[in-house]
């Protein structure tokens, strides 16, 4: 093969083919790549583009060069003495209180760097002569060279023998730069980058460390120890002692602020700053106890609630939406957070009801809704709660966690987002919402069934609507008469019959006569509808049965045939994307996560191949990988990653994020 710049557009697929396998040979097996990276993306999708179904496409990577696994990844070990510990964790205010009530004195906080735990040692003479992986804690990899070639790591302190620990990263700006077009997450490709066989390779990856422990000298307190490490050259992670009365509300800030930083964080951690309390409150083998870890939950900032605005949905509920002082969640601005329904919006403020005014915590969950969390000082003006709706006039009540009004029939807000609903759904197309409040206030559409009995002539009257426009929508309603039964059920606007429920009950049931008579209990045995969901729908379609009908007279529904059962689904994060699971999953078991994959589109495969696109880690082990600790699978995963796959390694609550994401795109309604 020559080095020079080849044109692999003249080569045939045959020719293509061998050249892929000689340079994946060359960079996994032999070590000595004679094409540049981008040079080899070029050649792969060349080849993809000629011959996409090609089996070598699937056999880039280690294993298609032929390396066994383990072959591959067989470094020096090395015990670590003491052993690289854990972190505790927690999640909630509560139990960081607990954690508070444990020692009196000052902490220091730092960020929970995303990054790879890295041990490094010194000899007396101060030179760099040993560098590791945590591995499982006790045992972990020897990647000397490579630790060499870390940004900021001195090969020579003033006097050893001295063992430091910190966090490996790849700085944002550098993953934004070289990278994001390409890997999934700079903490994937930073453990890649520290096992590259060849460590003066780590060096074009520009990974940096800051450093949390020392090991071999005695220090009174995490103050002088990170002093001293700066004194030798080495970057401490970035801290402040802060006091116990405030240690709540610095986790609250750096909540608020690390999106500006240049690194990944996943929380917060505290350390008791003395060594003697450190001492007196000891370790267990897992974690010390004098440390915790507080885990962010998702993405959030800091805002002000200037007031609330009670939406009609096309449900009848009157929900509050919380108007906001603008803030930047995830890059985008935020100014108006739903907040659910009435109970959601109580449990916000204390007993005596939320405040306007509040300083208010806002996250976006799993990086997709935003949200209000809660309230950090509260406002001074209360939250009243309206007695009416704010279109009809009607009379509010309680009904469960929502506030209800018997709407008049002229409750535009209600009745104009259910015909909106409707049209946007059965594709009628031409009705905005303009169109819309008028045909509705001049009472030509007041129930749905009324669209099919629109003329022309009806419509001529409205402002600014000639013949043509009269006659196009009238053609689209027509047009529309035939629809498969999911498009009608999910229009109807019942509150929980969304895209995924309305697609199981036309893959369930033959005819509209069936659906009627469903029960809550039929409806809730199956896969991935719950008992809420089951009643919703049930009671739903019996209080409108009259309505839907008086429907069933204009409309024609057509229930799927057994192909299209199978060719549908519904465009969600998860369509097509191929999902792995590994070690214990919380929430549910690995078998309904699976099922859950491929009702939302995917498929779940049961081994790593380059095409993977998501493994995901139970929540227990991911701690675990986080640590250095790799299963046969994750290893396999990070060596596709760096031979050009895009595998995201993901917690299992990273996954139930998305798998709400999914549900929300299918059209699943809260
Ligand atoms: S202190 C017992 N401080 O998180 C270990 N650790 O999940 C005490 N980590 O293994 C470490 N940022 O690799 C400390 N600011 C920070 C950290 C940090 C990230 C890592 C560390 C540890 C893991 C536990």
């Amino acid at each position: 093969m020559s080095k020079a710049a080849t044109n692999w557009e003249e080569m045939s697929v045959e020719e293509l083919e061998k050249a892929v396998q000689y340079h994946n040979k060359k960079y996994w097996i032999d070590n000595a790549t004679e094409i540049s990276d981008p040079e080899f993306d070029k050649l792969v999708e060349t080849l993809r583009t000629k011959s996409p179904e090609s089996p070598v496409l699937d056999a880039i990577g280690p294993a298609g060069a032929g390396v066994e696994e383990d072959e591959a990844s067989e470094l020096p070990k090395i015990h670590h003495n003491p052993p690289m510990l854990s972190l505790d964790k927690c999640y909630d205010e509560d139990t960081l209180k607990k954690w508070f009530g444990k020692f009196e004195g000052d902490a220091l906080v730092s960020p929970k760097i995303d990054g790879v735990a890295v041990c490094i040692k010194y000899d007396e003479a101060g030179n760099l002569v040993l560098g590791a992986t945590r591995g499982d804690g006790t045992v972990g990899e020897i990647i000397t060279d490579n630790v060499k070639n870390i940004v900021d790591v001195p090969t020579k302190i003033s006097a050893g023998p001295l063992e430091v620990r910190g966090e490996a990263y790849m700085p944002r700006d550098v993953f934004h730069r070289k990278f994001a077009a390409k890997y999934m997450s700079p903490r994937n490709l930073t453990a890649g980058a520290l096992k590259r066989k060849d460590g003066s390779k780590t060096a074009d990856y520009e990974i940096h460390f800051y450093c949390y422990d020392v090991i071999g000298k005695e220090f009174d307190s995490e103050v002088a120890k990170f002093e001293f490490a700066s004194e030798e050259g080495f970057t401490p992670v970035p801290s402040e002692l802060v006091e116990h009365a405030t240690l709540q509300s610095t986790y609250d800030r750096y909540a608020a602020e690390r999106q500006d930083w240049n690194y990944e964080t996943d929380g917060v951690v505290y350390k008791v700053n003395t060594t003697a309390l450190q001492e007196a409150m000891g370790r267990t083998s897992h974690h010390p106890r004098f440390a915790i870890a507080y885990k962010f939950q998702g993405d959030s900032g800091q805002s002000t609630l200037r007031s609330i605005e009670w939406s009609v949905s096309r449900t009848g509920a009157i929900n509050p939406v919380g108007i906001v002082d603008p803030v930047e969640l995830s890059g985008a601005m935020v100014s108006r957070v739903s907040l659910h329904n009435l109970a959601i919006m109580e449990g916000l403020g204390d007993e005596d009801g939320l405040f306007l005014n509040s300083t208010v915590l806002m996250m976006r969950r799993g990086g997709v809704i935003p949200n209000m969390e809660k309230v950090l000082e509260k406002g001074d003006e209360k939250v009243e709660i309206p007695t009416h709706c704010p279109i009809c006039g009607a009379e509010t009540y309680r009904k469960q966690d929502f506030l209800f009004a018997d709407h008049h029939d002229d409750c535009s807000s209600m009745k104009v987002r259910q015909l909106a609903h409707y049209t946007k759904v059965m594709e009628i197309k031409g009705f905005g919402q303009k169109i819309l409040e008028q045909v509705f206030d001049e009472s030509l559409v007041v129930e749905i069934a009324d669209f099919y009995r629109l003329t022309t002539a009806d419509l001529e009257g409205l402002d600014r609507m000639g013949e043509k426009l009269a006659q196009k929508l009238v053609d689209q309603i027509k047009d529309r008469q035939k629809v498969p039964v999911d498009t009608f059920l999910r229009a109807l606007g019942i509150h929980e019959l969304g895209k995924h429920v309305s697609k199981i009950l036309a893959k369930t049931y033959t005819s509209m006569d069936e659906i009627f008579a469903m029960t809550q209990e039929e409806l809730a045995a199956i896969h991935t509808i719950g008992e809420v969901i089951a009643k919703s729908v049930v009671d739903g379609l019996a209080e409108r049965r009259e309505e839907i009908e008086a429907l069933l007279e204009f409309v024609e529904v057509e229930f799927p045939t057994q192909e299209e059962d199978d060719a549908d689904q519904a465009d969600t994060v998860l369509s097509g994307k191929k999902v792995l699971f590994t070690g214990t999953l919380e929430a549910m078991s690995r078998k309904d996560a699976q099922k859950a994959v491929e009702s939302y589109g995917g498929s779940a495969p049961s081994s790593v191949s380059s095409s993977l696109d998501y493994l995901v880690i139970g929540d227990e082990d991911y701690e675990k990988f986080e640590g250095g600790w790799r299963s046969s699978k994750l290893k396999k995963a990070e060596k596709y990653n760096d031979g050009g796959s895009s595998i995201a390694i993901i917690s299992e609550s990273k996954f139930l994020a998305l798998l709400d994401e999914a549900k929300a795109q299918a059209g699943e309604e809260s």
